[in-house]
């Protein structure tokens, strides 16, 4: 592992995300040298200029890139955007099955010039594809993880610090399971601050009712579709999301984050990814096992395995 003032991200992908991450990741000095890949040769050779044309105003990490995939050699970190985008009457699973077939040629090639990488998948359904993406390599699975809830979870301490009046930074709070519709929030140990979060008050009167809890992660889910109905795509806070995963591992901190990995038994759950509570660091992603859940939360988060589980038999993983 290289310390952080020589290391670097590789960004398979020059679509609004993977030139979301790139920006985010020179913004926030994430690592010393980006590198953006992608097949289509003008758009990559474009989006590689106009980032390098910013770059006096973003501090010292170096940008290039192109459409010859050795530009990733060398890379500590390897996040991967590429993937077809979901069009109007295709199925989710239409969707994972193409994007399954894209690394199936993708992973061998990104794996033979950067052997010694972390793997991010951040193209959807991102947790199903981390197994294929897994399978494909043969990596350990703590080196071919998910950006999973990550965002999903930023997407709820922004709703509740709003509503409790307080800083997002205060609010203790995790989504966790599938990125999608089968997500929840782990409420039993949500807190502001030490507060259990059902006894925050705001103005003297509790802030939130357990319904108006299971309001806001209904909020969470459809958020992603909001955006999508406004904009075509969500492409700024997933970017951000990635750059913040991208510096605990360059920067090996061992930030427990709500990223996804290839479950090996934690409450029964086995060879399907999803998020919960992970340490993530140079080595990868770990997932938290003594993270304390309600029996209901486990339930929960049971199903959410089941459904990613038929979605994955469906694709022959
Ligand atoms: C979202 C996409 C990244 O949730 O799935 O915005």
């Amino acid at each position: 592992m290289r310390s952080q003032s020589n290391s670097k991200l590789a960004v398979i992908g020059a679509g609004a995300v993977g030139t979301s991450t790139a920006y985010a990741a020179l913004i926030r000095g994430s690592a010393r040298h980006v590198t953006l890949y992608d097949i289509n040769t003008a758009k990559v050779d474009a989006e590689v200029l106009d980032l390098a044309h910013g770059s006096q105003f973003t501090g010292v990490a170096d940008v290039d890139g192109g459409d010859d995939i050795s530009c990733v050699e060398g890379a500590d970190i390897v996040v991967i955007t590429a993937g077809a985008a979901q069009r109007p009457g295709q199925t989710r699973l239409d969707l994972a099955a193409t994007n399954v077939d894209i690394l199936r040629d993708l992973m061998p090639q990104l794996v033979a010039h950067a052997p010694e990488a972390v793997y991010l998948l951040v193209t959807n359904p991102c947790d199903v594809l981390t197994v294929a993406a897994q399978q494909i390599s043969g990596l350990p699975a703590q080196r071919v993880f998910s950006s999973g809830t990550v965002l999903d979870t930023s997407r709820l301490r922004w709703l509740l610090a709003q509503r409790a009046g307080v800083a997002r930074a205060s609010v203790h709070a995790h989504i966790v399971g599938e990125h999608g519709d089968s997500e929840f929030a782990l409420w039993s140990n949500a807190s502001i601050g030490v507060t259990p979060i059902l006894d925050w008050t705001r103005d003297g009167e509790l802030a939130f009712t357990a319904e108006q809890l299971d309001e806001v992660t209904e909020e969470v889910r459809n958020a992603a579709y909001q955006v999508i109905q406004g904009k075509g795509a969500t492409n700024y806070a997933i970017g951000l999301s990635a750059a913040r995963i991208v510096e605990a591992v360059l920067q090996d901190q061992h930030a427990v984050l709500p990223v996804s990995t290839v479950q090996s038994g934690l409450h029964g759950i086995e060879g399907v990814a999803l998020s919960v509570p992970s340490i993530v660091s140079a080595t990868g992603a770990e997932p938290v096992l003594t993270t304390p859940m309600s029996d209901a939360e486990i339930e929960q988060l049971q199903a959410s395995a089941a459904t990613l589980k038929s979605s994955q038999q469906a694709l022959g993983l």
